[in-house]
């Protein structure tokens, strides 16, 4: 292996307005070497960034914390383990990575790690928040940044945690077919819930079908009235929601809900981005049918995530569930495949290969 190299790094241009775009991003490769080793004393540890998770929070964190603009301010106070991205510097979020030296006795060379890092081709890390992979555990390694880290606690805690779901009880998801969507889904049929997607493409809803297992679906793109789409697909009513989207989508959704229902809050996608958020109308049924409302951080459950293992990798040694990936290659096409996601051109977990 090279002892020196020119890093290739995503750089945030500028701070952004509105939904992201590819061109506020750039790609630079850095005009100095440096060297693939930690400083004697640092406790660092120096790693090969191999695989980068996409996640719709990091469009948040491309605005200016304090814009003005309300849920860019919390989410970054919020997510208190991350910092704001910066102009000028590198965008960061989950990856999993090779270590390939190290300063710190818990890491050796060879060892392989997730947690956040810089979206460049090599990082110098700390420990703090870096999780060591089990290689005995026959998973492809992309599984790190989504299924097995923090996508997978989400959906693991929304719905067991939050939802308190029971046998034969309805679910509905939103953005299904996402990352996070799938593993609910499939989470409520192992249940034994009856389970009902919606997502934004017809390949979407017949993967929902037919490679999920969900019990319906429908495309929301394509349905003048999502209130009837709701009560076609469910017509006994909605015990669980586990909301992704907001907006639209919310409102219809409240207008469905059993007495006793439960909406897991884990995220807002299609209001991110909005110069205006388009507010909720029908609150109010929250009051009557004594519905609980809570909103979530994955964060939150972190001391659940050894739990969660427990349930999660025997499902998927005995292929009780499956789990799709949509990985592109090359730390260049990194831009296109974050801003896909505000326009719903992922399919399944989207995921950047960068080595
Ligand atoms: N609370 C937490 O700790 C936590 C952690 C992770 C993720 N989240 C949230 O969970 C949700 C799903 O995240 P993910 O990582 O699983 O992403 P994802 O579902 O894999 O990707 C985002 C998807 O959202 C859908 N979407 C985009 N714009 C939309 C719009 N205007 N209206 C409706 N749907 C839209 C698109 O699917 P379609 O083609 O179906 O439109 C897109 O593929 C997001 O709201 C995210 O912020 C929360």
């Amino acid at each position: 292996m090279e002892t020196t190299v020119r890093n290739k790094q995503v750089i945030l241009k500028h701070y952004t307005k509105g939904f992201p775009e590819e061109s506020d991003l750039m790609i630079v490769t850095s005009p100095d070497t440096m060297e693939l080793k930690v400083k004697p004393g640092s406790s660092a540890i120096m790693v090969k960034n191999l695989f980068l998770s996409c996640d719709p929070y990091m469009g948040t964190f491309m605005r200016e914390p304090d814009s003005g603009s309300s849920d860019s301010e919390v989410a970054v106070e919020t997510l208190s383990l991350l910092d704001a991205f910066i102009p000028g510097k590198p965008i960061a979020g989950v990856g999993v990575s090779e270590v390939i030296d190290s300063d710190d006795p818990s890491f050796a060379k060879g060892d392989f790690v997730w947690g956040i890092v810089d979206w460049e081709e090599y990082s110098t890390v700390s420990s703090f928040g870096r999780f060591k992979i089990d290689m005995s555990i026959n998973v492809p390694l992309s599984y790190y940044t989504g299924i097995l880290s923090v996508t997978g606690l989400t959906a693991y805690a929304g719905f067991f945690e939050i939802c308190s779901p029971k046998k034969g009880e309805t679910v509905f998801v939103s953005a299904a077919a996402g990352a996070v969507g799938q593993l609910v889904g499939q989470f409520a049929k192992l249940m034994g819930c009856y389970v009902v997607g919606s997502a934004g493409s017809k390949q979407k809803v017949d993967l929902l079908l037919n490679k999920f297992g969900f019990d319906d679906a429908f495309n929301y793109k394509e349905e003048p009235d999502l209130n009837a789409a709701l009560k076609r697909c469910l017509p006994q009513g909605i015990d669980i929601y586990f909301e992704n989207v907001g907006g639209k989508m919310l409102d219809s959704v409240l207008m469905n809900m059993n007495v006793h229902g439960r909406i897991a809050v884990c995220g807002m996608i299609s209001q991110y981005h909005l110069e205006t958020q388009e507010g909720v109308k029908n609150l109010q049924v929250v009051v009557y049918k004594r519905i609980k409302m809570q909103g979530f951080l994955a964060f939150d459950f972190v001391d659940r995530f050894s739990k969660y293992l427990e349930f999660v990798l025997p499902c998927l040694n005995e292929r009780k569930l499956v789990y799709v990936e949509d990985i592109v290659e090359g730390l260049e096409n990194g831009p296109a495949a974050l801003v896909g996601l505000f326009h719903g051109q992922n399919v399944g977990k989207q995921v950047i290969k960068i080595a």
